[in-house]
């Protein structure tokens, strides 16, 4: 078997698959089937001080004929103490957690990880990049010293490593990784949703309750992997984990191609025949990959720079 190993900074994980946030990553037992189906480790939902309920329905709307989806959850979510209730099996079963976590306010990011420490996290996530977060979204990361101090701040206060979440919302992507990276994160994370609109021509209305939502699946590969190659020219020695419209090996390929040490996956579930085994099939796929070509998982990251 090839060793599918990849490595973050200082985290190792089995396979370069990780579970994107948002998706399925609510319950300990939604995120124990994800690993249980080979992926290296999985993210959870953002998490924030307090319970958000997020927008009224209809919040995620899909759209088949591009294996994509539109959302505007509002990062709704049960708040840091009852989400580490849910969490508290992992302290016996030690699977590889990243913690996404999201406020507006040092002392907001202080509480949340100093309680979700003692869940002893692969990384934490930190999302200032969501396009329908309202003032916990976007405008985190459109604030310089906001973002700045929210980073400084969870680098303070985290046991482990602090990736930093990034949109393509932006006019070069590159800029906010700078200021993330000066200001200590071990990783950045590309990219979050981009804000989009669908309408109905029938109701002849927007058709999320929030009008305007996230734009996630195939449609955004494209997006993902220049906002990876572009974070890899500039800062080749700082880790990249790819996300955006990644469904297959070969989807993989291109985002650790392009400069990606790991993978999330978040609207392909919603796409695949079989959830059970999205992770093994693509694995098992990277693996034939590997040996047809005669190259090592590592060898891939940043290749498409070099030639
Ligand atoms: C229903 C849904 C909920 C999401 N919730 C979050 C979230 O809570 N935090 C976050 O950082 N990203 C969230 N995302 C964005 C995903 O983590 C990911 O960045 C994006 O969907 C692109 O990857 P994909 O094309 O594989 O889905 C969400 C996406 C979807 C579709």
């Amino acid at each position: 078997m090839t060793d599918l190993q990849t490595q973050i900074g200082d985290i190792s994980i089995r396979s370069p698959l990780i579970l994107a946030a948002g998706v399925l990553g609510t319950s300990f037992s939604s995120i124990k089937r994800v690993y249980n189906n080979g992926f290296g480790a999985m993210v959870s939902k953002s998490i924030g001080i307090k319970p958000n309920a997020g927008y009224v329905n209809p919040t995620i709307f899909l759209l088949p004929e591009t294996r994509s989806a539109m959302n505007a959850v509002g990062l709704a979510n049960p708040g840091v103490e009852d989400f580490f209730e849910k969490m508290k099996p992992n302290l016996e079963e030690k699977l590889p957690i990243i913690y996404s976590i999201y406020g507006n306010e040092e002392e907001q990011i202080r509480a949340i990880i100093e309680k979700l420490n003692q869940l002893n996290p692969l990384a934490y996530e930190l999302n200032v990049s969501c396009p329908h977060g309202g003032k916990f979204g976007l405008s985190v990361l459109h604030d310089d010293e906001l973002f700045r101090s929210l980073v400084t701040t969870a680098k303070k206060y985290a046991t482990c490593p602090v990736w930093v979440k990034l949109s393509p919302n932006a006019v070069n992507i590159t800029d906010y990784a700078e200021i993330a990276i000066s200001s200590g994160a071990d990783a950045i994370v590309a990219i979050n949703t981009l804000k989009a609109m669908v309408i109905d021509i029938e109701t002849m209305t927007p058709v999320l309750a929030n009008k305007a939502g996230g734009l996630s699946g195939k449609a955004i590969k494209p997006i993902g992997v220049r906002a990876v190659y572009d974070l890899y020219s500039r800062f080749p020695k700082t880790p990249i984990i790819g996300v955006g419209g990644i469904e297959t090996a070969e989807d993989v390929i291109e985002y650790l191609l392009a400069g990606a040490s790991a993978v999330e996956i978040g609207t392909a579930f919603a796409y695949t025949d079989d959830q059970e085994k999205l992770g093994t099939q693509i694995n098992s796929e990277l693996e034939s990959y590997l040996k047809d070509k005669g190259l090592k998982l590592e060898e891939l990251i940043g290749k498409a720079h070099k030639e």
